[in-house]
């Protein structure tokens, strides 16, 4: 078999195939044979929160598009967006989309942010996203929406799409080197990192206003918060000991407590994480990127949150089951699971076939990468049953998501199941699946990572392939364009 030539999950003849191939992979992945619809599917059962239900089993993961205006404003684009969540059926919205805490924050100079000009915009964005509810289901009864607030960190693109403006939390050893920092690239002083906490603060605030049921502090995807999960080199009240590690989180919560009480509180967390990886340059030829190998490293590797420092490349729960704990104390009950970074692993994150223009082809069959999430968010749930989980990754199951994420939640491996990359492609999924209309198969994303090649050279971000509204749009032209060189093997 050629690199990358792993079978289509559009080629199994139905479950009793797709199980096979799991088998010959060793992957012991849940999958019902019938997928059930109606109020006693499994899909449908509702789950107590707090003072708060949540009556469906399917949440609709941050997705953003890159596409408001230079001034933080919603455009269109993003308005379509929201509405479509909504449409989805999916009673958990988890935070639309990363929304910076402040400008400087933002990953691409078209990031949604929070600030007194913009708030009243994004209040709208919920009640775009109530709406679309509405007029899907009849009514918003149960439907639970947050804001997931971020800061770039050491990916902050604020005002131009082709230079970094990175605030690091510490040195590390292969982004530093992979980016291109120069020797005296200078860390965010405590102090930057306590105005930061501020602006977390009061942005919480004004989520509260604008009536989000939570606002989730990012601890994900190579973002500032997450970065500093693994600063152990950093001096200070910020680095060192996994307390001091998860102090920013604490300060954020204690405040929001203190400033914005009564308003629920969330952590999207990549509980995994691994080395950077790189297409191998010994099988990449120009046009064509070769398979994911792994940057040199040396051993042990402590830059990695939740990987086993002796061996990187698998992952170790102990630290993130300490976070857990913290979380607890803290009151915060509600997690997203996800895994790596889009930036420097992205298979980790988001198991494609296809990769996006700053990747490398696939390393493994991308189903093993969807497992490494879920059985990761196994090992999670039977360790914190008192915790709501959300998982992620399933959009690469394609026409075996509904039987999987119901025997996930069947199973009690997960709470609720969260969808990406679909919800662009296929908003609508998780009504068919409800209703028990399956799957309509031609609208299904098949992981060609358009919505992710195209951010990265700074068109904004949405389905291109399959969705009507993007592929008759002026960028699809500008896609095409970028994507000539950047043709894989
Ligand atoms: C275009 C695009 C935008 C995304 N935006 C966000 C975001 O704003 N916040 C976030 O936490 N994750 C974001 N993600 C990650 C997804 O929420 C999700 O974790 C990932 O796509 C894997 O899930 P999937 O297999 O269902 O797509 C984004 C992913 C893509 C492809
Ligand atoms: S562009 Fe569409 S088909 Fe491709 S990965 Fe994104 S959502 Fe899926």
């Amino acid at each position: 078999m050629k690199f990358g030539d792993f079978p289509k999950v559009s080629s199994f003849d139905g479950v009793t195939e797709f199980r096979n191939h799991l088998r010959s992979l060793g992957l012991d992945m849940p999958c019902d044979d019938i997928v059930a619809a109606g109020p006693q599917s499994p899909l449908s059962m509702p789950l107590k929160l707090g003072d708060k239900t949540i009556s469906n089993r399917l949440a609709i993961n941050p997705m953003e598009g890159w596409d408001c205006e230079l001034d933080g404003l919603p455009t269109e684009n993003t308005k379509r967006r929201w509405h479509r969540f909504g449409l989805s059926g999916a009673k958990l919205i988890w935070g639309g989309e990363a929304c910076a805490v402040r400008p400087d924050g933002r990953a691409n100079p078209k990031q949604l942010y929070m600030a007194e000009d913009t708030q009243a915009a994004i209040a709208e964005l919920r009640n775009i996203t109530i709406k679309g509810h509405k007029e899907a289901m009849g009514n918003d009864r149960d439907l639970v929406i947050g804001l997931q607030l971020t800061h770039s960190g050491r990916f902050c693109k604020p005002n131009d799409n082709t230079r970094f403006e990175s605030m690091i939390a510490y040195r590390h050893p292969l982004l530093d080197r992979k980016f291109g920092y120069p020797k005296d690239k200078p860390v965010m002083s405590d102090d930057e990192i306590k105005r930061l906490i501020d602006d977390y603060v009061i942005t919480a605030k004004r989520a509260q206003q604008c009536g989000f049921d939570f606002v989730d502090i990012k601890h994900c995807h190579g973002y500032l918060g997450h970065e500093l999960l693994s600063a152990v080199d950093r001096p200070g009240p910020y680095g060192g000991s996994l307390e001091n590690r998860t102090r920013f989180l604490r300060e954020i919560v204690q405040g929001i407590h203190s400033e914005a009480g009564g308003l629920d509180i969330a952590v999207r967390l990549s509980a995994i994480d691994t080395v950077p990886f790189k297409p191998d340059p010994t099988q990449s030829v120009p046009g064509a990127l070769g398979p994911g190998i792994p940057d040199d490293h040396a051993l042990p590797y402590r830059y990695a949150f939740g990987a086993n420092p002796n061996n990187p490349l698998e992952y170790d729960l102990t630290e993130p089951k300490a976070l857990f704990e913290i979380m607890r104390g803290l009151g915060i009950r509600l997690v997203n699971i996800t895994a790596a970074s889009p930036y420097y692993n992205p298979h980790v994150i988001r198991p494609a076939l296809y990769p996006p223009s700053d990747g490398y082809h696939p390393p493994e069959d991308p189903l093993v990468g969807v497992m490494r999430q879920i059985g990761m968010v196994h090992e999670l749930k039977q360790a914190f049953p008192d915790f709501c989980l959300v998982g992620s990754g399933y959009t690469y199951l394609q026409e075996f998501f509904p039987n999987v994420a119901q025997a996930v939640v069947r199973q009690g491996w997960v709470d609720i199941v969260g969808i990406g990359r679909m919800t662009l492609a296929y908003p609508e999924l998780p009504r068919d699946i409800l209703e028990g209309r399956g799957v309509q198969k031609k609208r299904l994303c098949r992981t060609f990572s358009d919505c992710t090649t195209a951010p990265r050279n700074g068109i904004v971000s949405g389905c291109y392939p399959l969705d009507a509204f993007y592929k008759k749009s002026p960028e699809f032209k500008q896609l095409a364009a970028v994507k000539k060189p950047a043709k894989t093997a």
